[in-house]
């Protein structure tokens, strides 16, 4: 039996992925820039068993559905193959986050579950190649294996796409207060959602445009300039939405309560607090501040009805290998 536990986190997009130029190989159509979340975790135990008859899957504490085993499998695949082994596996994967938070776990898990099982099958694979194998079992776990601020180059075939960290974890001790404003399960997953993103007439501008908001993102975040982040990522979020809502059948994710909390926010920041907002693929706000900022922000959530419930992530480390 060979066996590896791993720890990743989640990550927020601040310059969206969304849409695929390569369906199998999971290329994205735009490039994409994140900060890793500490605060929230996945934890991911891999057991390679010669004993097991297929590979079998826990997610907190139960049987995972066939769907998301499949997709495990399929993931464990490509590092077998790698590793030349056939030997099924036993996954066990906790989240420290309830599913409740509309937070992708896909990213996380897919980070913990490369590392662990890579190394429980003897490959020591440089982080580059760990996000090359991440990103195949999902696209924004390639920037979940690094820490602090990471940029996923949307590259041209699959040696090429990968996620790189653009600034450690203390560059900027941004705080994301994770707003939950519906606990509504969404419809549409992300994995479906960006085989739709090409339907939407808008997906063309948003992917050509893309390369310039990496740029200001990148620009504001080194010279740590709050206003113009804020101005990019909000702008940069509403594009994807605007695509997903665009596109056919059309993905609606925003809720009313996410609604009038980006309106709120908008407000905040005209009053002087450093806080704007970005929404992935779901209606829960993630509210980017600052840490001067931070205790500000979050009463200011806390006193607000229409959160639910709030969680805290803030510059993170890569994914890394625990004592199992
Ligand atoms: C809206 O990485 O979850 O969060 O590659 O199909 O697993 P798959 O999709 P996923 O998509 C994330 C979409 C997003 C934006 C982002 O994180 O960049």
């Amino acid at each position: 039996m060979a066996s590896a536990t791993a720890i990743a986190h989640p990550n927020i997009a601040l310059i969206k992925y969304w849409g695929v130029q390569d369906d199998a190989l999971n290329l994205p159509a735009s490039g994409s820039l994140s900060m890793t979340l500490d605060g929230l975790e996945t934890r991911t135990m891999v057991t390679f068993d010669k004993a097991l008859s297929e590979d079998t899957l826990e997610l907190d504490g139960q049987t995972a559905s066939h769907e998301a085993t499949a997709r495990a499998s399929a993931h464990l695949d490509r590092i077998r193959h790698m590793a030349r082994s056939v030997v099924p596996a036993r996954v066990v994967s906790r989240n420290s986050f309830p599913t409740s938070a509309g937070i992708a776990s896909s990213a996380s898990g897919f980070a913990a579950l490369t590392l662990a099982a890579a190394t429980a099958l003897g490959l020591d694979l440089p982080p580059k190649d760990l996000s090359i194998l991440a990103r195949k079992g999902s696209g924004s776990a390639a920037r979940s294996i690094f820490g602090g601020f990471a940029e996923w180059h949307k590259g041209e075939d699959d040696q090429s796409s990968f996620a790189k960290q653009i600034w450690p974890p203390e560059h900027w001790k941004l705080v994301d207060w994770i707003a939950v404003v519906d606990r509504n399960p969404k419809s549409t997953g992300s994995h479906d959602g960006h085989r739709l993103a090409s339907t939407s007439p808008f997906q063309e501008a948003r992917v050509a445009s893309a390369p310039q908001r990496l740029a200001e993102c990148r620009s504001a975040l080194m010279a740590r300039d709050f206003q113009r982040l804020a101005a990019v990522v909000e702008l940069d979020s509403h594009m994807m939405h605007a695509v997903m809502m665009t596109s056919f059948p059309p993905l609606l994710y925003w809720s009313a309560g996410s609604i009038q909390l980006m309106k709120k926010i908008a407000g905040w920041r005209a009053d002087g607090l450093d806080v704007c907002y970005t929404l992935d693929a779901g209606p829960t706000v993630h509210c980017i501040t600052t840490a001067e900022h931070s205790s500000q922000v979050e009463a200011l959530l806390r006193s607000d009805t229409g959160v639910l419930e709030l969680f805290r992530g803030i510059p993170g480390p890569p994914a890394h290998l625990v004592a199992s």
